[in-house]
């Protein structure tokens, strides 16, 4: 057991810290307010190596463990959480699923470019009546004659949706088997058949560009599976394994800088005639704080080691991932509402940071895989019950 990070993992941290300090936070309250999409700070993330932090360099990407993943979620995520959410989107849910199971040819097309911050990739598995319960999808891939499928129907709520060019789509290809019934694809969002719905106002994370999309008679080759056919469910499942690890990322780093600033406050702003931080009652709060957002990092430092250790041996990393998501959320949360309330009317107002913290940390306790999906994950494998 070493808790030293090693000299690539600190090398990686701290471009991604240059780059969220110079470029991401300097916009971020223009982003909050306006909604626009970060382009051209995703492509800057792209040139460093911030898009693909896992992929290796042959396709495009920086080479790097996961636990440098963690580290530069972090450091993004507390510049601007909706720029974190659409690097860990790209990172985990996108290029992590393909290089796991995809041909050659499909890392060559679909994860160098994405790698490379050249295009937007996009996961689609939630629908508009099916969110926790993954399995009750009615997006129909239907097998023709010469191998290709004929897809029809809808998916929600998709991060990047607006703007991304590839989807690692889930759709039914044969209801009658349940969750083996499900087939991933990848899929090119200028062939015929595929239609972006409006974007979606959002409490938080309004700069990352989230709608719905539509495929009628969209048409899949064969090449476009990506795993086995009726493996989608795992794919998908496995995936989202990975992004849990982003998302607790996400939430520490939204939490830090919740934190930092209400360190910073304590000690300035003075009631009754001392500095608010020198109250017993703010001392507890900003304990608490700093534990909880400790704990939060240890864990998914520990999900984000079991991940590298299961790729090497095939084992899976569900508990420690959701274990890591579910207590890094739940304390951004609840970091974010203790920061808001210790800077009283400033921390309600948007000429301060700390309300968008509030709001965009909301959303962790929610995507891939609410707090109460984590809990029965958790419990699921606690007990062997089900
Ligand atoms: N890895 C690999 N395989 C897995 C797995 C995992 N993590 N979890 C389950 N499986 C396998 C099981 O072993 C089982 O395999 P067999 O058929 O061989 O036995 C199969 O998948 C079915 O598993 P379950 O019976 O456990 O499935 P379930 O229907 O009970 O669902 C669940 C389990 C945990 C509730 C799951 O549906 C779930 O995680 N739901 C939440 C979905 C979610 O996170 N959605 C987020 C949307 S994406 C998003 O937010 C992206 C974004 O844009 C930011």
């Amino acid at each position: 057991m070493d808790f030293r990070f090693t000299e690539e993992q600190l090398m990686i941290q701290d471009v991604a810290r240059r780059i969220a300090q110079e470029k991401i936070a300097p916009s971020a309250e223009h982003h909050d307010q306006t909604g626009e999409f970060p382009l051209e700070n995703i492509r800057t993330l792209g040139e460093n190596g911030l898009m693909g932090i896992e992929v290796p360099a042959e396709y495009g990407g920086a080479g790097m463990d996961p636990i440098s993943y963690v580290l530069a979620m972090v450091e993004i995520a507390h510049a601007d959480a909706a720029h974190s959410t659409i690097v860990s989107v790209n990172n985990s849910l996108f290029c992590n699923g393909i290089l796991k199971f995809g041909t050659e040819e499909q890392k060559q097309t679909y994860v160098r470019a994405i790698a490379e911050g050249k295009e937007i990739g996009a996961f689609a598995l939630t629908e508009p009546q099916s969110g926790s319960d993954a399995t009750a999808m009615r997006c129909r891939a239907v097998k023709q004659a010469d191998g290709s499928f004929k897809i029809n129907g809808k998916k929600s709520w998709i991060t990047s949706g607006p703007v991304a060019k590839y989807f690692v789509l889930f759709a039914m290809t044969d209801p009658d088997k349940g969750a083996r019934g499900i087939t991933a694809f990848l899929v090119d969002g200028d062939r015929d058949g595929f239609h972006r719905g409006k974007t979606e106002p959002k409490l938080g994370i309004r700069a990352s560009a989230t709608c719905e999309i539509e495929f009628e008679d969209y048409i899949a080759r064969p090449e476009d599976v990506l795993g086995e056919e009726g493996h989608g469910f795992k794919i998908a499942m496995g995936v989202l394994d990975a992004g849990r690890i982003g998302i607790a990322s996400q939430a520490i780093g939204i939490a830090r800088a919740a934190y930092e600033a209400t360190l910073e406050y304590v000690k300035e702003r003075k009631a009754f005639g001392q500095p608010i931080g020198a109250f017993q009652m703010t001392q507890a709060k900003i304990a608490d704080m700093k534990c909880k957002l400790e704990a939060s990092l240890l864990l998914t430092l520990r999900a984000a080691w079991q991940k590298g250790e299961a790729e090497k041996s095939g084992g899976r990393f569900s508990n420690e991932a959701a274990i890591a998501k579910l207590t890094a959320s739940e304390a951004a949360m609840w970091i974010t509402h203790q920061a808001v309330q210790i800077h009283g009317g400033m921390g309600y107002s948007k000429e301060m940071p700390l309300e968008r913290y509030f709001r965009d940390a909301k959303i962790t306790e929610i995507y891939e895989g609410t707090s109460e999906i984590q809990r029965l994950v958790i419990a699921r494998n606690e007990t062997g019950l089900r």
